[in-house]
């Protein structure tokens, strides 16, 4: 089993991508890990906690940033994408739990160290948390297996801006500095997770199911689709982000990639864009094809 710290700003495909994880015996998920983005993080980490307990498990989940490395916090939240409560208005109650005591940050910078070269943390949100990890403590950079980043949007549009990804808009700095880092890092960016779509008709096989997480999931997604119809009318269904990061993390020959040095933008109307350049160090690996329906038999075998 790969050791997994997961570091999610829990919205609707993070959830859908912790069930996806948490149900993969793959995966140990040692804790999650939450920062800003779709929510703010107090309302990431109950999103977060009431999703591991719908899901029955147990596993610690601990607050990370409220807000960017030198932007501050964040002005406006999708609410439009992800619901008034982040999981498309289909929280009924607050989680049992609370989150540890112990920082994002820290528990990251523990784990690496109690765990050298073993760990792979995947990162679906912004990368505050592992940008500020790096920082506090930079020798994590040679101690981490792998880092699976959900984020940018290298050779097409962004989705937030023209030219940028909602992960990476959210905080340009920790980003550059992540990718810069020497970090071990694959990008799943849009340019392969927009390959990738779970068609409408499949909510109702979850809800016939009759498993008991079927509702939510089944409700929380059609939400989601309904968003995605809005701004994409013929699609059907709607785009796996945050899930396919997993998937990559299990089977990283769902993708093909190439090893490119990514900058990131951090000025003028291109602010947040990921720009790939075939020279200069240190590289990343890019994600540039998948093979979406593979990707999707995976992801539906194990989501519920
Ligand atoms: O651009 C898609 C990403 O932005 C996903 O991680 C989604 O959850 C949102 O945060
Ligand atoms: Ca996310």
């Amino acid at each position: 089993m790969k050791p997994i710290i997961f570091d999610v700003d829990t919205g609707i495909d993070d959830a859908l991508a912790m069930a996806y994880a948490l149900n993969s015996p793959e995966l140990e998920i040692l804790g999650f890990t939450t920062c800003f983005g779709n929510v703010p993080v107090e309302e990431a980490a109950r999103n977060t906690l009431a999703v591991v307990e719908k899901l029955g498990k147990h596993v610690p989940v601990f607050l990370g940033a409220e807000k960017s490395l030198t932007r501050g916090m964040k002005e406006r939240y999708p609410k439009h994408i992800h619901g008034e409560d982040g999981l498309g208005n289909t929280l009924d109650e607050d989680p049992m739990r609370t989150v540890e005591a112990e920082s994002a940050t820290d528990f990251i910078i523990d784990q690496v160290k109690k765990l050298p070269n073993e760990i792979t943390i995947i990162a679906v949100g912004p990368l505050t948390n592992l940008a500020l990890a790096v920082n506090k403590f930079p020798e994590i950079v040679s101690l981490v297996k792998e880092v699976v980043i959900m984020g940018g949007a290298v050779y097409v549009p962004g989705n937030v801006t023209p030219y940028g990804e909602a992960n990476i808009v959210s905080d340009p700095e920790a980003a550059d500095c992540v990718f810069q880092s020497g970090l071990p890092v694959t990008l799943v960016g849009l340019d392969v997770t927009l390959e990738t779509l779970l068609p409408k008709e499949k909510l109702a096989d979850w809800r016939a199911s009759g498993k008991e997480v079927a509702p939510f999931f089944a409700d929380m997604t059609e939400f989601y689709m309904s968003a995605y119809a809005s701004s994409h009318p013929d699609i059907g269904g709607c785009a796996l982000h945050d899930p396919l990061a997993v998937g990559v993390a299990i089977d990283s020959s769902f993708v093909k990639t190439e090893k490119l040095n990514v900058r990131v933008a951090t000025e003028g109307e291109e602010t947040g864009r990921t720009i790939g350049k075939h020279s200069g160090e240190p590289k990343i690996q890019v994600c540039t094809q998948v093979q979406s329906d593979r990707f999707l038999k995976h992801f539906l075998e194990r989501i519920l």
